[in-house]
């Protein structure tokens, strides 16, 4: 019997991680994943960041806290995970869709609770014994439960918190490839400095407990392949401009940043030897697009619950009882401007990963 060749296609699996704080993930993993969907793309948006915000922006404060409150029946990424603590192994997966996010785009809606999943991933006991590793990359099993549901896709994006906590590892691991959100400062530029001390490191710690549970496992097979994320560039998120160009000072810290980035590069080269832990592409510095500073528009994006980069073609909320007004032109500008942007940054994702 042949089976159509979709059944064959994996989705790949993106972490959008900085550990500096605020610098767009959140914003640039939604508004990416609404213009991949645009370009008819599968994509699924994975909110595993306790935070919840990636869950508040696409289905709104209101519809997410209605979703968590059901503790009788949760749909969130809490009654996926929550048999992993008990070993149970997994539980339901739901996902959700958002009223003006690209119907192409599911979301498994984050919880509070995975702070208490975080603090159960032991390093020590679960990780490099080999016994716990399915914690470590339940995500990828959430993928075949959905596929098994009928629900299939091309990419998955995943939001994290800005931390190197267990969380961070758990995506890392289950992931092909990490993209890195830089706003234009120094902090951001010492974070990716950061990335190269622990990435090499978790590698490692991965491939130890790989090799346990091989050992306890008469050489299974099945989580070869993981483990063995690809850093696939940076994004400037945030930057100013000014008759279309960026600004002096931001056009300095991309210079900082962008060399930030190739030190990263060649540490992790150097220091990760079981796999080709860069990809390979052809852009200059690594960056993979740009999105300049969003302004007013992004408070309006999240009030609604609209990706940034189509507020143009709903009113702008003037304040929160709801007044509406039409933007102006510069405003519309900016809109398109931005859309330009985030649609050069899928492409790339499209063309290279
Ligand atoms: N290009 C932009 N222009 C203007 N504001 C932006 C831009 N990108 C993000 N923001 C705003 O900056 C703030 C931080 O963004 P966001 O929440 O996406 O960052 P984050 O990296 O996910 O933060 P955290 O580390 O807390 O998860 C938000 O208020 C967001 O609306
Ligand atoms: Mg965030």
């Amino acid at each position: 019997m042949t089976r159509s060749l979709e059944v064959f296609i994996l989705a790949k699996f993106i972490s959008i991680f900085n550990n500096k704080g605020g610098v767009g993930k959140t914003t640039l993993t939604w508004n990416i994943a609404d213009m991949l969907a645009e370009m008819e793309k599968r994509v699924l948006l994975i909110d595993f960041d306790p935070q919840c915000n990636l869950s508040i922006a696409v289905l709104g404060g209101d519809e997410f806290k209605r979703l968590v409150s059901n503790t009788a029946s949760p749909q969130t990424v809490r009654a996926f995970l929550q048999g992993y603590l008990q070993n149970t192994g997994p539980g339901p997966a739901t996902v959700h869709s958002g009223e003006f996010t690209n119907a192409n785009v599911k979301l498994l809606a984050g919880d509070f609770w995975l702070n208490v999943y975080s603090d159960s991933l032991s390093v020590g006991n679960d990780l490099l014994t080999g016994n716990g590793i399915a914690k470590f990359t339940a995500l990828r099993t959430l993928e075949a439960k959905l596929s098994e549901q009928g629900e299939q896709f091309d990419y998955v994006l995943i939001d994290l918190p800005p931390s190197f906590g267990g969380l961070v590892r758990s995506a890392l691991y289950s992931s092909d490839y990490l993209l890195v959100p830089c706003t234009s400062d120094t902090f951001s530029e010492y974070c990716i400095g950061l990335i190269s001390q622990m990435l090499p490191q978790f590698v490692a710690d991965w491939d130890n407990g790989l090799q346990r549970f091989k050992q306890n496992n008469y050489g299974s097979k099945e989580y070869d392949g993981l483990g063995k994320p690809q850093y696939a560039g940076w994004i400037f998120n945030g930057f100013d401009t000014r008759s279309n160009k960026m600004l002096r000072a931001d056009q300095a810290h991309y210079k900082s940043i962008e060399s930030a980035n190739l030190a990263l590069v060649s540490d992790l080269k150097n220091n990760i030897g079981t796999y080709n832990a860069v990809l390979d592409f052809d852009l200059s510095g690594y960056n993979i697009g740009k999105v300049e500073d969003m302004n007013v528009i992004i408070q309006n994006s999240l009030w609604q619950s609209i990706p940034a980069h189509r507020m143009d073609s709903h009113l702008q909320v003037k304040n929160l009882t709801g007044d509406k007004q039409k933007w102006s032109k510069s405003q519309m500008k900016l809109i398109g401007e931005v859309r330009t942007q985030i649609q050069g940054i899928a492409k790339s994702i499209v063309d290279n990963l």
